[in-house]
């Protein structure tokens, strides 16, 4: 491998900047030269790569968002498009890419790498829904973000004896909910891959309140329902009124915590090493501590297992 690229992709995640710097600088130790691709699979079609040597990312991995920024791009879910992507790579005689993003991203490298272009994937996404990994680049720093909002939620709503519906990020995983909702003690935890009985949630909390509680926090994955509709349908079956906190965006920004400069660290010089092992086509991952790869096309075509036990002890501690 004499020349490879990089791009983020996607919804970004903090960290990702950790993991271009990885990608960047282990490549360039090993003489390999590096191009950044600006604005994910679009700026690949639109041929906006420019060269990176060392400099070029200096003093950036303490910040969140993504230095080469990032786009979900339509055209490349096209046979025509991914043929185009792969085109321009050749072009410039560039022998592998490595592709930063959660889901999405992942099928994009996996079309590509069919095409013959050597790729690597690394888990970037706040969701902590990619398979074959213990967790995802971003998800780290999201759950403290959800956990420090949570703190101080928990303060106002134990002065008023209030309730408070906390929606969170996950359209198909509840990971963000199930971690920071087990790490600040909420009341109730609703995610997508969990049936729920909102009678069931509204009697618990009535009768929390009745037992001495002061405050009660629902968490709720954005998959499972919105905010409103939750609290509208407490409300509705207990009369207790809820206060809706809608989180959005702001747990994909910020300075990412040590974990994920770590992790993201390790992922993008991994990454560069498995490329000039002459691997392709794989997704690379964290289980139990060891680095792993793992084929791309069974990471995209996996779902990622909930953890009941993790979700059951959440349960039972939140009396
Ligand atoms: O995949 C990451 C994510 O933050 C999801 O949790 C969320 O549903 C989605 O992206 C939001 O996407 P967008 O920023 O495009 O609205």
């Amino acid at each position: 491998v004499k020349s490879i690229a990089v791009l983020t992709s996607g919804g970004d995640s903090q960290g990702m900047n950790a993991a271009v710097r990885s990608v960047v600088r282990s490549a360039l130790f090993h003489g390999i030269e590096v191009y950044g691709v600006q604005r994910g699979y679009q700026g690949l079609l639109n041929n906006d790569l420019r060269p990176m040597d060392l400099r070029s990312v200096g003093d950036i991995i303490q910040r969140g968002g993504t230095i080469l920024q990032t786009a979900r791009c339509k055209e490349f879910v096209t046979p025509e498009g991914q043929q185009k992507g792969a085109d321009v790579l050749r072009e410039r005689g560039i022998d592998g890419l490595v592709v930063i993003g959660g889901d999405g991203s992942y099928q994009g490298a996996n079309k590509l790498s069919k095409l013959g272009i050597k790729t690597m994937g690394l888990p970037g996404t706040i969701d902590n829904d990619i398979p074959f990994t213990d967790y995802t680049i971003g998800f780290d720093t999201a759950v403290s973000i959800v956990v420090d909002a949570i703190n101080k939620l928990r303060d106002t709503m134990t002065s008023h004896e209030r309730s408070s519906v906390v929606e969170v990020m996950g359209r198909y995983c509840g990971d963000i909910a199930l971690y920071a909702g087990l790490a600040s003690g909420a009341e109730t935890i609703l995610v997508p891959e969990v049936a729920f009985d909102l009678d069931v949630v509204s009697r618990r909390m009535k009768e929390n309140f009745q037992s001495g509680k002061r405050h009660s926090i629902i968490i709720v994955a954005e998959g499972a329902g919105s905010g409103e509709d939750i609290a509208a349908g407490i409300t509705q079956r207990n009369g207790i009124e809820a206060r809706v906190t809608v989180l959005g965006h702001i747990q994909r920004g910020g300075c990412p915590t040590h974990n994920d400069r770590i992790l993201a660290s390790r992922l993008g010089d991994f990454a560069v090493r498995r490329l000039m092992e002459g691997d392709s086509g794989k997704g690379c991952g964290i289980i139990n501590g060891e680095l792993v790869v793992t084929d791309i096309d069974l990471v995209v075509n996996t779902k990622k297992p909930f953890n009941m036990e993790m979700y059951n002890l959440a349960s039972r501690l939140s009396q």
